[in-house]
């Protein structure tokens, strides 16, 4: 079967692109995460003055859509303005394994081109609360 095209979600996440707030790195990014009840969340990269407290437009996408209550993630499509089709930081790998792990993850240049992955492709071996339940266990 083909897999859906995604339209929606795609151009949702070039909206966000154009919605970051990324005035240091001028890199901006978008994100759009698709929920099991069909609703879109969009979410761009906010970054600050004091650097590191910056978020990833994955993470401001996938926690809008934890944070309005939904917990499953069919697919994040995520916008970088490059050349290439570049892929998401180890920090939201790790997030995205969590909140996310059986989605599929679309990842685009600015024109548009994609490639798609999934969470555990992008982190094998991540940590996971597997571990911490073993822990409590002993
Ligand atoms: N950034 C993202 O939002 N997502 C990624 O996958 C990579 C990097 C942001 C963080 C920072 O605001 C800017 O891009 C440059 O690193």
């Amino acid at each position: 079967m083909d897999q859906p095209d995604y339209a929606d979600l795609v151009a949702a996440a070039f909206t966000a692109c154009d919605l970051a707030y990324a005035p240091y790195s001028r890199f901006q990014v978008g994100a759009a995460a698709l929920t099991a009840s069909g609703r879109i969340f969009r979410g761009g990269n906010i970054e600050n003055a004091a650097y590191p407290m910056t978020v990833c437009a994955e993470r401001v996408a996938l926690f809008s859509a934890y944070a309005a209550g939904e917990r499953e993630i069919i697919a994040l499509a995520v916008v970088t303005p490059t050349d290439e089709v570049a892929s998401p930081c180890g920090a939201c790998r790790q997030v995205l394994l969590e909140l996310a792990p059986n989605c599929q993850v679309i990842l685009l240049n600015k024109a548009g081109r994609q490639q798609r992955t999934t969470p555990r492709d992008l982190l094998p071996h991540g940590f996971g609360p597997t571990q911490l339940e073993e822990a409590r266990g002993r």
